[in-house]
């Protein structure tokens, strides 16, 4: 029995361009049974883990969830359309929210060290009724207490160019990496400043039950973090507990289960996104349900006009490393063979992936698993002279290694090792970008020769979509260099 709540994401709620029912009715804002009950003797604090979310129409509503102590049980939203840079909330919209004991209250251990109670309460609210392409101020917290956290967001456009980030795996497992994958996400807001929302392709943690590591994450990353919209996917270390969407207010699916993640969709201006789950058991990791939930989805959002179809899912059919001989991705019913094909044949234009921890970029991939023949444009971009997929007609895969410390070597037995799950001498040629991981210059981790020293390399994208062109820019940062500043290793497009 799942901790419910009456969602103000639950009406029907119609995309701008898909016209697909997202929302249940009811969701689980929790998976605990537990009842949250005040203790006035607890330390107020400070509000923590605060995210905001696409949580249902992203013209009209929003989602927010943030962490208190146990003296704070009530949910409370703040909003007002900014006008002014002054931040005035006496005549704010207001709207109550749902307060609820976490999963991992319960299920995490403290790291070794650490004696400091993770006694919190988990709280979500959702703002709706609000106008397209527009800038709100918030705030989120307890209005009884006059405890609050304050930052703004935006409302999606229902037309017009915009940009956005893709990350994948910060998956710190302390402190420290904490804070080295909170300067990716800093320097990646920095140096895309005009990015509407950052899309966070799966292992947002390395083991999900462990709260502290949301925690070095999130309270690392800053105010600007505040201002922006999180469009987060569960990796395999984020699947324990329903501590996913502990983390999140999303519009999952209607009926489907949240345990392990949480598939969705949402659409901004001409794209439509469809945030898969991977976590489900099957031989290619996604269930029958959601297999046919994501066929309706994307079929209803192209009849609704959608130029642009974008996937992200954390075990991706196409990457370079390890986890490309995985039986789930490489064996006869897993990824490649099943969903590989369906994407194809639904019109899928790119797939953001994650889990294997190194940058790669496919070529179009068609339904029978060969590369489509390229035509290239080359077109000036912000400066950089891209080169654009004319009608590619196929989709392609995109891995943009890891926001974080860990990274693998490519891997070699999947052309060389014909004992290999998906053994094919020519899997490279599939690719526009198999690069071995820029981190093996760095030489082979302390005490695990089978990967590159952890932290030294970290990777996002940039990501704008303008009417018929979609345009990526790929960004490394070398913790070693130029006083670690993004630089660009890699840039294409898609037109049609
Ligand atoms: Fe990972
Ligand atoms: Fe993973």
């Amino acid at each position: 029995m799942k901790y419910l709540k009456k969602s103000l994401c639950a009406v029907l709620s119609i995309g701008i361009i898909t016209g697909s029912v997202i929302g249940p009715g009811t969701y689980a804002l929790a998976q605990t049974t537990a009842t949250p009950v005040v203790d006035s003797t607890a330390p107020v604090g400070t509000i923590t883990k605060v995210m905001v979310t696409f949580c249902g129409d992203a013209t009209t509503q929003k989602g927010f969830t943030w962490y208190t102590s146990t003296a704070s049980i009530n949910s409370d939203l703040q909003i007002v359309e900014k006008t002014t840079d002054t931040t005035d909330f006496t005549n704010a919209v207001k709207f109550t929210g749902n307060c609820a004991v976490p999963s991992n209250n319960t299920a995490a251990p403290a790291p070794a060290g650490t004696t400091t109670s993770k006694l919190e309460f988990l709280h979500k609210a959702e703002a709706t009724g609000l106008k397209a392409n527009t800038t709100y101020f918030y705030r989120i917290g307890d209005a009884s207490l006059n405890l609050w956290s304050t930052g703004t967001f935006q409302t999606a456009p229902t037309s017009g160019a915009f940009t956005f980030i893709d990350v994948a795996d910060p998956q710190a497992k302390d402190y420290d990496e904490g804070l080295l994958a909170a300067s990716t996400f800093q320097k990646a807001l920095d140096t895309v400043p005009d990015s509407k929302f950052i899309e966070l392709n799966g292992d947002i943690v390395d083991k999900g039950s462990v709260e502290y590591e949301w925690d070095w994450l999130f309270n690392n990353i800053g105010q600007k973090f505040l201002n922006t919209t999180i469009a987060p996917i569960a990796g395999n270390h984020d699947e324990y507990n329903g501590c996913f969407l502990d983390h999140f207010d999303l519009a999952p699916a209607q009926g489907s289960d949240t345990t392990t993640g949480v598939y969705y969709s949402h659409d901004y201006s001409n794209a439509h996104f469809v945030m898969l789950n991977c976590n489900e058991t099957s031989a290619n990791d996604l269930s029958p349900a959601q297999i046919t939930w994501l066929t309706n989805d994307i079929t209803n959002a192209k009849a609704n006009g959608a130029k642009w179809i974008i996937v992200n899912m954390h075990k991706g059919p196409y990457s370079t490393s390890n986890h490309a001989t995985d039986i789930d991705l490489a064996g006869p019913n897993g990824a490649r063979q099943t969903l590989s094909p369906l994407f194809a044949q639904l019109g899928v234009d790119l797939v953001l992936q994650g889990h294997d921890h190194i940058y790669a970029r496919s070529k179009p991939i068609k339904a029978d698993n060969t590369a489509a023949p390229e035509t290239l444009s080359t077109e000036l971009f912000q400066g950089h002279n891209i080169q654009y997929e004319v009608n590619p007609g196929a989709p392609v895969y995109l891995i943009p290694a890891t926001a974080g410390p860990k990274v693998y070597y490519k891997n070699q037995s999947i052309i060389t090792n014909p004992a290999a799950n998906g053994y094919d001498p020519n899997f490279y040629n599939l690719f526009d970008v198999a690069d071995e991981n820029h981190a093996a210059i760095y030489g082979a981790a302390v005490g695990d020769a089978t990967r590159p020293e952890r932290k030294n390399i970290q990777t996002f994208e940039s990501i704008t979509v303008d009417s018929d062109k979609l345009s990526v820019i790929s960004y490394e940062i070398d913790q070693n260099r130029d006083n670690a500043t993004p630089y660009i290793i890699d840039s294409f497009g898609l037109k049609k």
